[in-house]
Protein backbone atom coordinates (compact mmCIF):
# COMPACT_ATOMS: atom_id res chain seq x y z
CA UNK A 1 0.00 0.00 0.00
CA UNK A 2 1.46 3.04 -0.81
CA UNK A 3 1.98 6.07 1.40
CA UNK A 4 0.62 9.59 1.37
CA UNK A 5 2.24 11.29 -1.75
CA UNK A 6 3.02 14.29 0.21
CA UNK A 7 5.63 15.52 -2.36
CA UNK A 8 4.32 14.92 -5.57
CA UNK A 9 4.08 18.30 -7.42
CA UNK A 10 1.07 20.60 -7.79
CA UNK A 11 -0.19 23.49 -9.40
CA UNK A 12 0.31 26.14 -6.47
CA UNK A 13 -2.95 27.94 -5.08
CA UNK A 14 -5.68 28.45 -8.04
CA UNK A 15 -7.31 31.24 -8.08
CA UNK A 16 -8.67 32.09 -4.88
CA UNK A 17 -12.76 31.34 -5.00
CA UNK A 18 -15.47 33.39 -3.16
CA UNK A 19 -16.96 31.61 -0.02
CA UNK A 20 -20.09 31.00 -2.68
CA UNK A 21 -18.57 29.35 -5.06
CA UNK A 22 -16.98 26.38 -2.80
CA UNK A 23 -20.69 24.61 -2.91
CA UNK A 24 -19.61 21.64 -5.16
CA UNK A 25 -16.63 21.21 -3.00
CA UNK A 26 -18.05 21.54 0.45
CA UNK A 27 -20.42 18.63 -0.40
CA UNK A 28 -17.62 16.96 -1.25
CA UNK A 29 -16.39 17.45 2.34
CA UNK A 30 -19.58 16.86 4.27
CA UNK A 31 -19.22 17.00 8.96
CA UNK A 32 -16.60 18.98 7.76
CA UNK A 33 -17.25 21.99 10.77
CA UNK A 34 -15.99 25.42 8.83
CA UNK A 35 -15.86 28.41 10.66
CA UNK A 36 -16.26 31.65 9.51
CA UNK A 37 -13.00 34.53 9.46
CA UNK A 38 -15.17 36.70 11.42
CA UNK A 39 -16.18 33.67 14.15
CA UNK A 40 -12.37 33.06 14.09
CA UNK A 41 -11.55 36.73 14.64
CA UNK A 42 -13.63 37.00 17.46
CA UNK A 43 -12.87 33.75 18.92
CA UNK A 44 -8.82 34.77 19.16
CA UNK A 45 -9.52 39.17 20.01
CA UNK A 46 -8.69 39.82 16.28
CA UNK A 47 -5.58 37.15 16.82
CA UNK A 48 -4.13 39.56 19.45
CA UNK A 49 -0.77 38.85 20.08
CA UNK A 50 -1.60 38.20 23.76
CA UNK A 51 -3.52 35.31 22.41
CA UNK A 52 -0.52 34.09 20.43
CA UNK A 53 0.62 30.81 21.63
CA UNK A 54 3.43 30.35 19.31
CA UNK A 55 4.51 29.99 15.80
CA UNK A 56 6.07 27.02 13.49
CA UNK A 57 6.65 26.46 10.14
CA UNK A 58 3.49 26.20 8.80
CA UNK A 59 2.20 30.26 10.29
CA UNK A 60 1.51 31.22 13.78
CA UNK A 61 -0.85 29.35 16.60
CA UNK A 62 -3.72 31.29 19.09
CA UNK A 63 -5.53 30.37 21.23
CA UNK A 64 -9.07 30.88 21.39
CA UNK A 65 -12.56 30.30 22.93
CA UNK A 66 -15.36 29.73 20.22
CA UNK A 67 -18.98 30.53 20.49
CA UNK A 68 -20.36 27.85 22.31
CA UNK A 69 -17.33 28.30 25.05
CA UNK A 70 -15.28 25.89 23.24
CA UNK A 71 -11.43 26.30 23.82
CA UNK A 72 -9.66 26.09 19.89
CA UNK A 73 -5.57 25.97 18.67
CA UNK A 74 -6.47 27.73 15.65
CA UNK A 75 -3.77 28.00 13.02
CA UNK A 76 -3.35 30.03 10.81
CA UNK A 77 -1.03 29.13 7.17
CA UNK A 78 1.49 31.36 6.16
CA UNK A 79 0.70 33.29 3.26
CA UNK A 80 3.32 31.00 1.00
CA UNK A 81 1.33 27.92 2.00
CA UNK A 82 -1.83 28.64 0.78
CA UNK A 83 -3.79 26.16 -1.76
CA UNK A 84 -6.78 26.49 -3.74
CA UNK A 85 -10.04 26.23 -1.95
CA UNK A 86 -10.41 22.70 -3.62
CA UNK A 87 -7.04 21.42 -3.07
CA UNK A 88 -7.11 22.54 0.71
CA UNK A 89 -10.40 21.07 1.52
CA UNK A 90 -9.52 17.20 0.07
CA UNK A 91 -6.61 17.48 1.85
CA UNK A 92 -8.30 18.50 5.16
CA UNK A 93 -11.14 16.23 5.22
CA UNK A 94 -8.03 13.19 4.94
CA UNK A 95 -6.96 14.97 8.53
CA UNK A 96 -10.59 15.68 9.74
CA UNK A 97 -11.86 11.80 9.46
CA UNK A 98 -8.74 10.32 11.55
CA UNK A 99 -9.47 10.29 15.08
CA UNK A 100 -7.27 7.98 17.55
CA UNK A 101 -6.86 8.71 21.51
CA UNK A 102 -2.93 9.93 20.29
CA UNK A 103 -4.29 12.24 17.43
CA UNK A 104 -4.48 16.03 18.01
CA UNK A 105 -8.03 16.16 16.77
CA UNK A 106 -8.49 18.55 13.86
CA UNK A 107 -11.74 20.07 14.56
CA UNK A 108 -12.40 22.61 11.63
CA UNK A 109 -11.26 24.90 9.21
CA UNK A 110 -11.48 28.20 7.45
CA UNK A 111 -11.15 28.55 3.84
CA UNK A 112 -13.02 32.17 3.66
CA UNK A 113 -11.24 34.67 0.98
CA UNK A 114 -7.73 33.60 0.74
CA UNK A 115 -7.50 32.88 4.50
CA UNK A 116 -6.16 28.98 5.57
CA UNK A 117 -7.30 28.51 8.85
CA UNK A 118 -7.09 25.21 11.32
CA UNK A 119 -8.74 24.72 13.99
CA UNK A 120 -7.88 22.23 16.80
CA UNK A 121 -8.73 21.19 19.83
CA UNK A 122 -6.89 23.14 22.41
CA UNK A 123 -4.43 20.71 24.42
CA UNK A 124 -3.86 21.80 28.00
CA UNK A 125 -0.58 20.79 28.65
CA UNK A 126 1.84 22.46 26.14
CA UNK A 127 4.21 20.25 24.47
CA UNK A 128 6.74 18.07 25.23
CA UNK A 129 9.33 20.68 23.39
CA UNK A 130 8.08 22.92 26.31
CA UNK A 131 7.63 20.93 29.30
CA UNK A 132 10.06 17.99 29.75
CA UNK A 133 12.70 19.58 27.53
CA UNK A 134 12.08 23.10 28.55
CA UNK A 135 14.84 23.64 30.83
CA UNK A 136 12.85 23.57 34.45
CA UNK A 137 10.27 25.94 32.75
CA UNK A 138 7.53 23.79 33.59
CA UNK A 139 5.40 22.10 37.33
CA UNK A 140 4.86 19.28 35.71
CA UNK A 141 6.51 15.95 37.02
CA UNK A 142 7.73 13.60 34.45
CA UNK A 143 7.78 10.23 36.93
CA UNK A 144 8.71 7.30 35.12
CA UNK A 145 5.26 5.96 35.12
CA UNK A 146 4.24 8.87 33.30
CA UNK A 147 6.97 8.99 30.55
CA UNK A 148 5.64 4.87 29.62
CA UNK A 149 2.42 6.11 29.44
CA UNK A 150 3.83 8.66 26.89
CA UNK A 151 6.06 6.51 24.90
CA UNK A 152 3.54 4.18 24.24
CA UNK A 153 0.63 6.81 23.69
CA UNK A 154 2.97 8.25 21.16
CA UNK A 155 3.90 4.59 19.57
CA UNK A 156 0.06 3.91 19.19
CA UNK A 157 -0.67 6.83 17.20
CA UNK A 158 2.43 6.39 14.95
CA UNK A 159 1.07 2.64 14.59
CA UNK A 160 -2.25 3.88 13.67
CA UNK A 161 -0.81 6.59 10.98
CA UNK A 162 1.30 4.27 9.73
CA UNK A 163 -0.48 0.88 9.39
CA UNK A 164 -4.19 1.94 9.78
CA UNK A 165 -5.29 5.00 7.85
CA UNK A 166 -5.54 4.27 4.66
CA UNK A 167 -3.88 5.62 2.39
CA UNK A 168 -1.03 5.21 5.17
CA UNK A 169 0.57 8.96 6.30
CA UNK A 170 4.27 9.31 6.97
CA UNK A 171 4.15 11.97 9.31
CA UNK A 172 7.45 13.31 8.34
CA UNK A 173 8.05 15.71 11.64
CA UNK A 174 8.19 13.74 14.61
CA UNK A 175 9.71 15.73 17.71
CA UNK A 176 9.00 17.00 20.66
CA UNK A 177 7.29 20.49 19.88
CA UNK A 178 5.18 18.22 17.89
CA UNK A 179 3.84 16.13 20.93
CA UNK A 180 0.93 17.77 23.05
CA UNK A 181 -0.14 16.97 26.08
CA UNK A 182 -3.51 16.93 27.70
CA UNK A 183 -4.39 17.45 31.22
CA UNK A 184 -3.91 13.49 32.11
CA UNK A 185 -0.55 13.70 30.20
CA UNK A 186 -1.98 11.93 27.50
CA UNK A 187 0.20 12.68 24.22
CA UNK A 188 -1.71 13.85 21.23
CA UNK A 189 0.41 14.03 18.12
CA UNK A 190 0.02 16.96 16.00
CA UNK A 191 0.49 18.35 12.24
CA UNK A 192 0.47 14.79 10.92
CA UNK A 193 -0.76 15.21 7.14
CA UNK A 194 -0.29 19.05 7.45
CA UNK A 195 2.98 18.37 5.12
CA UNK A 196 0.16 17.44 2.04
CA UNK A 197 -1.39 21.27 2.66
CA UNK A 198 1.58 22.89 1.11
CA UNK A 199 3.09 22.57 -2.59
CA UNK A 200 6.63 20.84 -2.59
CA UNK A 201 7.94 24.04 -4.65
CA UNK A 202 7.50 26.18 -1.64
CA UNK A 203 10.96 26.04 -0.36
CA UNK A 204 10.78 28.41 2.77
CA UNK A 205 7.81 26.26 3.95
CA UNK A 206 8.81 23.15 3.44
CA UNK A 207 12.16 23.93 5.62
CA UNK A 208 10.09 23.35 8.65
CA UNK A 209 7.56 20.25 7.17
CA UNK A 210 10.82 18.30 5.33
CA UNK A 211 12.15 17.25 9.06
CA UNK A 212 13.66 18.60 11.80
CA UNK A 213 17.56 17.76 12.42
CA UNK A 214 18.69 15.67 15.14
CA UNK A 215 15.24 13.33 13.94
CA UNK A 216 16.18 13.06 10.99
CA UNK A 217 16.90 9.50 9.06
CA UNK A 218 19.77 9.55 6.99
CA UNK A 219 18.36 8.24 4.14
CA UNK A 220 16.14 10.85 4.16
CA UNK A 221 18.43 13.41 4.63
CA UNK A 222 21.28 12.38 2.26
CA UNK A 223 18.99 10.65 -0.50
CA UNK A 224 15.57 12.11 0.02
CA UNK A 225 14.12 8.28 0.61
CA UNK A 226 11.25 9.18 2.72
CA UNK A 227 8.97 5.98 4.05
CA UNK A 228 7.35 5.33 7.20
CA UNK A 229 10.85 3.79 8.56
CA UNK A 230 12.14 7.53 8.30
CA UNK A 231 9.14 8.41 11.07
CA UNK A 232 10.64 5.13 12.82
CA UNK A 233 14.06 7.36 13.46
CA UNK A 234 12.43 10.00 14.58
CA UNK A 235 10.25 8.19 17.37
CA UNK A 236 13.88 6.53 18.42
CA UNK A 237 15.26 9.95 19.02
CA UNK A 238 12.04 11.16 20.56
CA UNK A 239 12.07 8.10 22.76
CA UNK A 240 16.00 8.44 24.27
CA UNK A 241 14.68 12.10 24.80
CA UNK A 242 11.77 11.20 26.80
CA UNK A 243 13.88 9.00 29.24
CA UNK A 244 17.18 10.88 29.18
CA UNK A 245 15.05 14.17 29.74
CA UNK A 246 17.14 15.88 27.24
CA UNK A 247 17.26 17.49 23.29
CA UNK A 248 18.83 15.06 21.18
CA UNK A 249 21.76 18.17 20.52
CA UNK A 250 23.29 20.14 23.05
CA UNK A 251 26.42 21.68 22.35
CA UNK A 252 26.85 22.92 25.60
CA UNK A 253 28.03 19.45 26.26
CA UNK A 254 31.42 17.92 26.10
CA UNK A 255 32.16 16.91 22.04
CA UNK A 256 31.12 13.51 23.07
CA UNK A 257 28.00 13.49 24.70
CA UNK A 258 26.62 16.18 22.12
CA UNK A 259 24.69 14.11 20.27
CA UNK A 260 22.03 11.70 21.75
CA UNK A 261 22.23 8.68 19.78
CA UNK A 262 25.67 8.81 19.48
CA UNK A 263 25.94 8.94 23.90
CA UNK A 264 23.58 6.18 23.48
CA UNK A 265 25.36 4.04 21.06
CA UNK A 266 28.59 4.76 23.32
CA UNK A 267 26.76 4.00 26.43
CA UNK A 268 25.54 1.09 25.16
CA UNK A 269 28.76 -0.47 23.99
CA UNK A 270 29.87 -0.14 27.32
CA UNK A 271 27.11 -1.38 29.24
CA UNK A 272 26.23 1.66 30.78
CA UNK A 273 22.76 2.99 28.69
CA UNK A 274 21.55 3.40 33.06
CA UNK A 275 23.67 6.73 33.07
CA UNK A 276 21.21 8.59 30.55
CA UNK A 277 18.64 7.67 32.60
CA UNK A 278 16.82 11.66 33.51
CA UNK A 279 18.26 12.27 37.22
CA UNK A 280 15.06 14.36 37.70
CA UNK A 281 13.46 11.30 38.25
CA UNK A 282 16.30 11.11 41.80
CA UNK A 283 16.76 7.50 40.72
CA UNK A 284 13.03 6.31 40.70
CA UNK A 285 12.13 4.40 37.92
CA UNK A 286 12.30 0.85 36.75
CA UNK A 287 16.07 0.22 35.70
CA UNK A 288 15.53 -2.59 33.61
CA UNK A 289 12.64 -0.95 31.83
CA UNK A 290 14.21 2.30 31.29
CA UNK A 291 17.21 0.68 30.17
CA UNK A 292 15.16 -1.27 27.59
CA UNK A 293 13.25 1.84 26.30
CA UNK A 294 16.88 3.15 25.54
CA UNK A 295 17.54 0.03 23.53
CA UNK A 296 14.20 -0.10 21.62
CA UNK A 297 15.30 4.09 20.78
CA UNK A 298 18.33 1.98 19.72
CA UNK A 299 16.79 -0.46 17.37
CA UNK A 300 14.54 2.45 15.79
CA UNK A 301 17.43 4.41 14.54
CA UNK A 302 19.57 1.87 13.50
CA UNK A 303 21.06 2.92 10.32
CA UNK A 304 19.61 0.63 7.66
CA UNK A 305 15.69 1.17 7.95
CA UNK A 306 15.08 -2.10 7.11
CA UNK A 307 16.43 -3.38 10.38
CA UNK A 308 13.95 -1.11 11.90
CA UNK A 309 10.95 -2.09 13.84
CA UNK A 310 7.45 -0.82 12.51
CA UNK A 311 5.50 0.88 14.66
CA UNK A 312 3.33 -1.53 16.04
CA UNK A 313 6.02 -3.79 17.01
CA UNK A 314 7.49 -1.09 18.88
CA UNK A 315 3.75 -0.67 20.47
CA UNK A 316 4.33 -4.05 21.86
CA UNK A 317 7.97 -3.88 22.86
CA UNK A 318 7.20 -0.76 24.81
CA UNK A 319 4.29 -2.61 26.57
CA UNK A 320 6.37 -5.68 27.40
CA UNK A 321 4.11 -7.95 25.08
CA UNK A 322 7.61 -8.79 23.20
CA UNK A 323 10.88 -9.08 24.00
CA UNK A 324 13.61 -7.30 22.22
CA UNK A 325 16.76 -9.26 21.36
CA UNK A 326 19.42 -7.38 22.31
CA UNK A 327 21.64 -9.06 19.52
CA UNK A 328 20.04 -7.04 16.93
CA UNK A 329 20.83 -4.29 17.78
CA UNK A 330 23.29 -2.34 15.41
CA UNK A 331 24.85 1.51 14.49
CA UNK A 332 22.56 3.86 14.78
CA UNK A 333 22.67 5.82 11.67
CA UNK A 334 24.80 9.28 13.60
CA UNK A 335 24.22 13.14 12.83
CA UNK A 336 27.89 13.61 12.89
CA UNK A 337 28.41 11.09 9.96
CA UNK A 338 26.02 12.78 7.93
CA UNK A 339 28.13 16.10 9.16
CA UNK A 340 31.53 14.30 8.22
CA UNK A 341 30.15 13.68 4.96
CA UNK A 342 28.72 17.31 4.14
CA UNK A 343 32.00 18.73 5.61
CA UNK A 344 33.69 17.11 3.23
CA UNK A 345 31.75 17.57 0.47
CA UNK A 346 32.38 20.91 1.42
CA UNK A 347 36.15 21.81 1.80
CA UNK A 348 35.01 25.45 1.68
CA UNK A 349 33.41 24.94 4.86
CA UNK A 350 35.10 24.39 8.42
CA UNK A 351 32.53 23.11 11.03
CA UNK A 352 33.30 25.71 14.27
CA UNK A 353 32.06 25.54 17.78
CA UNK A 354 29.80 28.83 17.26
CA UNK A 355 26.62 27.57 16.57
CA UNK A 356 25.16 30.52 14.59
CA UNK A 357 28.34 29.32 12.05
CA UNK A 358 27.43 25.76 11.97
CA UNK A 359 25.46 26.03 8.63
CA UNK A 360 26.70 23.69 5.86
CA UNK A 361 25.69 23.55 2.40
CA UNK A 362 25.84 20.87 -0.09
CA UNK A 363 24.58 20.12 -3.54
CA UNK A 364 25.09 16.22 -3.91
CA UNK A 365 22.15 16.45 -6.47
CA UNK A 366 22.11 13.29 -9.05
CA UNK A 367 20.25 11.34 -10.97
CA UNK A 368 17.06 9.76 -9.31
CA UNK A 369 18.22 10.38 -5.70
CA UNK A 370 16.63 14.15 -6.15
CA UNK A 371 18.94 15.59 -3.31
CA UNK A 372 18.73 19.16 -3.26
CA UNK A 373 20.19 22.22 -2.17
CA UNK A 374 20.30 20.81 1.47
CA UNK A 375 20.60 23.42 4.43
CA UNK A 376 21.54 22.64 8.35
CA UNK A 377 20.99 25.02 11.13
CA UNK A 378 21.79 24.09 14.60
CA UNK A 379 21.38 26.28 17.82
CA UNK A 380 23.33 25.50 21.40
CA UNK A 381 20.08 23.14 22.73
CA UNK A 382 17.83 22.31 20.10
CA UNK A 383 15.33 20.11 18.69
CA UNK A 384 14.29 22.44 16.72
CA UNK A 385 16.71 23.19 14.00
CA UNK A 386 15.48 22.65 10.65
CA UNK A 387 16.48 21.81 7.03
CA UNK A 388 15.87 22.39 3.23
CA UNK A 389 15.47 20.66 0.45
CA UNK A 390 14.50 21.85 -3.09
CA UNK A 391 13.49 18.65 -4.03
CA UNK A 392 12.90 15.66 -2.16
CA UNK A 393 10.90 12.49 -2.86
CA UNK A 394 8.50 10.16 -1.81
CA UNK A 395 7.91 6.52 -2.36
CA UNK A 396 6.29 3.39 -0.40
CA UNK A 397 7.99 1.42 2.26
N1 LIG B 1 -3.86 21.88 19.53
C1 LIG B 1 -3.02 22.65 20.24
N2 LIG B 1 -3.30 22.93 21.53
C2 LIG B 1 -2.46 23.71 22.26
N3 LIG B 1 -1.32 24.23 21.79
C3 LIG B 1 -0.99 23.98 20.52
C4 LIG B 1 -1.82 23.17 19.67
N4 LIG B 1 -1.23 23.08 18.45
C5 LIG B 1 -0.08 23.78 18.54
N5 LIG B 1 0.07 24.32 19.78
C6 LIG B 1 1.20 25.13 20.25
O1 LIG B 1 1.47 26.12 19.27
C7 LIG B 1 2.87 26.28 19.11
C8 LIG B 1 3.24 26.30 17.66
O2 LIG B 1 2.92 25.05 17.07
P1 LIG B 1 3.36 24.70 15.60
O3 LIG B 1 2.93 23.32 15.32
O4 LIG B 1 2.87 25.76 14.69
O5 LIG B 1 4.94 24.84 15.69
P2 LIG B 1 6.06 23.80 16.07
O6 LIG B 1 5.45 22.48 16.43
O7 LIG B 1 6.94 24.44 17.08
O8 LIG B 1 6.88 23.66 14.75
P3 LIG B 1 6.42 22.90 13.40
O9 LIG B 1 5.92 23.96 12.48
O10 LIG B 1 7.67 22.31 12.90
O11 LIG B 1 5.37 21.92 13.75
C9 LIG B 1 3.53 25.15 19.87
O12 LIG B 1 4.16 25.73 20.98
C10 LIG B 1 2.45 24.24 20.33
O13 LIG B 1 2.69 23.87 21.67
MG1 LIG C 1 3.91 21.60 15.31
Amino acid sequence: MGCFSFLCRRPIASPIKRFSELDEELSEVQNLKLYSYKELRAATDDFSLANKIGEGGFGPVYRGRLKHGKDAAIKVLAAESRQGAREFLTEIKVIYEIEHENLAKLCGCCVEGNHRILVYDYIENNSLAQTLLGNGHSSIQFSWRTRTKICIGIARGLAYLHEEVRPHIVHRDIKASNILLDKDLTPKISDFGLAKLIPSNMTHVSTRVAGTIGYLAPEYAIRGQLTRRADVYSFGVLLVEIVSGRCNTNSLLPLEEQYILERTWDLYEKNELIELVDTAMYGDFDAEEACKYLKIGLLCTQDNPKLRPVMSTVVKMLSGEIKIDDDKITKPGLISDFMDLKIRSNPNKTPTNDPKKNTFNTNTSSGSDNNGELSLLSSNTTSQSTMTFTDVWDRPN
